[in-house]
């Protein structure tokens, strides 16, 4: 069976993203703008390609059968400033 594919928005250091590749998702694409984060997430996961940049300056996205996103919840958390 071919193996299903995902591309990942806010992707950090990539903990969705392994977890996500663990259970056989091919996470082909993935984006964060943080350069320590990438740094991270390549050592992780090194055959995904990671593309460091703001999301709102990326037109194109890959096809893919999955969409994972894990965006910032600062303004939304408890723990944090709860501004929304
Ligand atoms: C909750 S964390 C992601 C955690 C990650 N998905 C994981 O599984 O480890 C949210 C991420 O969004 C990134 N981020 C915030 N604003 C962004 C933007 N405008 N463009 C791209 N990434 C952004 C942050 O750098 C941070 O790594």
């Amino acid at each position: 069976m071919p193996k299903l594919t995902a591309i990942s928005l806010f992707s950090g250091c990539g903990g969705f993203d392994y977890g996500a590749s663990l259970s056989g998702i091919d996470v082909i694409w993935a984006n964060d703008i943080d350069h320590v984060a990438a740094s991270a997430y390549r050592s992780l996961l090194p055959g995904t390609e990671f593309v460091i940049a703001d999301v709102r300056t990326i037109k194109l996205f890959p096809f893919a059968d999955i969409l994972i996103g894990c965006y910032p919840c600062t303004g939304f958390s408890i723990a944090a400033r709860r501004k929304w």
